[in-house]
């Protein structure tokens, strides 16, 4: 959460900081600031809401038009928004501006003894204690250099974080990194560097790139030094070149990301899919080979690991264990070392996986991942990575990459018996119809079952088997999205209590798959439809119970991939109807970095 920039090399610097929050702003947007270094002072701009809404050439007239500066888009942790509370945060004298992604646990502590010395502090966050240190160690330690002055300043912080503090006086930038993702873009021309919580950010400046490891920091002054934070020595590290493009982080021809991403996805599972086979085939047998399978992971990713869960049980008669991973520590007694952990993620940098990993591996757990960010923290902590391919997902909520993950989990599946060529047809085929149910005119009738639901305060989902975490995930994406309030729910749950809550015109989503689950599914919906039901069916064929009805093709144990498509499509437009921004629902930020 929270996203954050730095820049030094030979351009100004103002107007790339401000395109790169545009970017990063899925991290969080409650509000933004930036600080540029100039001759004689640095000069900040700090505005609450989104940059997205800001007029950067407008807003350039305040700022000075210095080539080395820093940035920061905001979720509000400790402390309102209020523009107090906005980064950048400067030192005292106004020299030292720094940028703070993470939380700092001991701050009160270092707050109350800064305060002793005469520090005032101007906001309530955990992250304005850190431009004081660094500013206290320079005035106290006689010759000592920025770049010591911060590396003591890291020994004090407990916590997590990822920071970029400028100082005038020493035409340096400096940044660092624990349990808060940070890279770092080489730029074409010498000297040039720009700093990012994620690579989109810089992708249309550079591909190279370099990882910083946990405990690392960086110095820039013409050129970059590597060290360790703890013991000072110099890392030699060669960046690597990704493979994104400028294009797959615009927004292009239309007006959101997230109906973008959701366009992508006949040619992101097709590019999930393409995996090595050796890979998948090693992975499925060591998922057949180990006592005890875990699937872990958060929000939509959890969702795509519950589905799978039911694909596992389906095609390889396999148990697999899936827990959202904010409640996996509850699980360490069960762990062995023949324990494999499959851990889900896009970002790789969600908090809660991240922490599920550190639990796992004290027990001496393998590690797989499935991720989509190359580099990413879960990444470089997994034993083995497998890449989602999907390109950068920008939007808020998950879409393509939810599908994404659903194809190489089905791949697995059927991998581990032995049928990873019958999977891959599947799958190939699924993408087609993908791209079908994604075409503009294919989404028409979504689209009027969207205008009917728009003015709906409630709004229910139901499925049994694979299609109860499809229920779950379709609720999530609406409610997240219109924040109309929806619940997804197993068919055999209804009668459990949920029924209660059915009206006359309560409107129902239902699943209901060509599976062994339609008789029972669509008697669910027959006995809420008898209390008052609006009943929408997702279903292969259309049946007399349906007042509305969404065709989607009958793919087997694909039916996930395909049954969510129209209901992402659905949420989009309930968030158009309704004036909500679908890619940057409020509250709500994409990499959730803290716990
Ligand atoms: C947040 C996002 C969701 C995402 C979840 C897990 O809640 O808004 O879209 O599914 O985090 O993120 P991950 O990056 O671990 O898949």
């Amino acid at each position: 959460m929270c996203g954050i920039v730095g820049y030094k090399g030979k351009r100004e610097a103002y107007p790339i900081i401000v395109d790169s929050l545009k970017i990063l702003e899925y991290r969080g947007y409650d509000s933004w600031g930036v600080a540029i270094s100039g001759n004689l002072s640095t000069s900040v701009i700090k505005e609450i809401g989104m940059i997205g809404d800001a007029d950067s050439l407008g807003d350039a007239s305040k700022i000075n038009r210095g080539t080395m500066g820093i940035g920061h888009t905001r979720w509000a942790t400790h402390g309102t928004v209020t523009i107090e509370n906005s980064h950048p945060h400067l030192s005292s004298d106004g020299k030292i501006a720094v940028v703070h992604n993470g939380i700092i646990e001991n701050y009160q502590a270092l707050r109350k003894n800064l305060k002793k010395k005469g520090y005032v502090f101007k906001s309530e966050t955990d992250s304005e204690v850190i431009p004081y240190l660094i500013e206290d160690f320079l005035k106290n330690k006689k010759g000592i250099s920025f770049e010591d002055a911060f590396r003591k300043t890291l020994s004090l912080l407990e916590g997590t974080y990822a920071i970029v503090a400028i100082h005038d006086g020493f035409d340096t930038m400096i940044c660092a990194r624990k349990d808060s993702p940070i890279v770092i873009g080489v730029g074409v021309d010498a000297g040039e560097y720009i700093i990012a919580s994620d690579v989109p950010a810089f992708i249309e400046h550079t591909k190279n790139v370099v990882f910083l490891e946990n405990r690392e920091m960086a110095v820039f002054n013409g050129d970059m030094k590597i060290i360790c934070s703890v013991t000072g020595k110099i890392i030699t590290k060669k960046s690597q070149v990704i493979d994104w493009d400028i294009e797959q982080a615009k927004k292009g021809e239309f007006k959101y990301y997230m109906l973008k991403e959701i366009s992508e996805q006949k040619e992101t599972i097709n590019k999930a899919i393409h995996q090595d086979d050796k890979v998948i085939q090693d992975i499925a047998d060591a998922i057949n080979e180990s006592y005890g399978t875990f699937f872990i992971a958060s929000g939509s990713s959890y969702h795509a690991a519950l589905s799978a869960s039911y694909t596992f049980s389906r095609i390889a008669k396999k148990h697999i264990n899936v827990v959202d991973s904010s409640e996996f520590p509850n699980y360490e007694h069960f762990l062995t070392p023949q324990t494999l952990m499959i851990t889900i993620s896009q970002s790789g940098e969600t908090a809660d996986v991240l922490d599920a990993v550190k639990v796992a591996k004290k027990k001496g757990v393998k590690i797989l991942s499935i991720v989509n960010v190359m580099g990413s923290s879960l990444m470089r902590n997994s034993d083995h990575s497998l890449l989602m391919n999907a390109g950068p997902e920008i939007c808020v909520l998950s879409t393509k990459s939810y599908t994404s993950q659903l194809s190489i989990l089905t791949l697995l599946a059927y991998a581990s018996v032995g049928k990873l060529d019958e999977g891959k047809a599947l799958l190939r085929c699924v993408a087609n119809h993908v791209g079908e149910l994604t075409d503009p005119k294919t989404i028409l009738s979504t689209v009027e079952v969207a205008s009917y639901l728009k003015d709906k305060e409630h709004l229910y989902i139901i499925g049994r088997g694979q299609s109860y975490p499809t229920a779950l995930e379709a609720a999530l994406k609406i409610k997240e999205v219109s924040y109309i309030h929806a619940e997804g729910f197993a068919g055999g749950t209804l009668k459990h209590g949920p029924i209660a809550l059915i009206e006359k015109g309560t409107p129902c989503i239902v699943f209901a798959p060509n599976d062994e689950t339609k008789k029972e599914i669509l008697s669910n919906a027959m006995e809420i439809k008898s209390r008052g039901a609006h009943i929408i069916g997702v279903s292969d064929k259309d049946n007399e119970i349906f007042d509305d009805f969404i065709k989607v093709p009958d793919v087997g144990h694909a039916s996930p991939i395909c049954d969510i498509i129209p209901i992402q499509v659905l949420s989009y437009y309930l968030a158009i109807f309704r004036g909500c921004n679908p890619d940057r629902p409020r509250n709500l930020a994409k990499s959730v970095t803290v716990k």
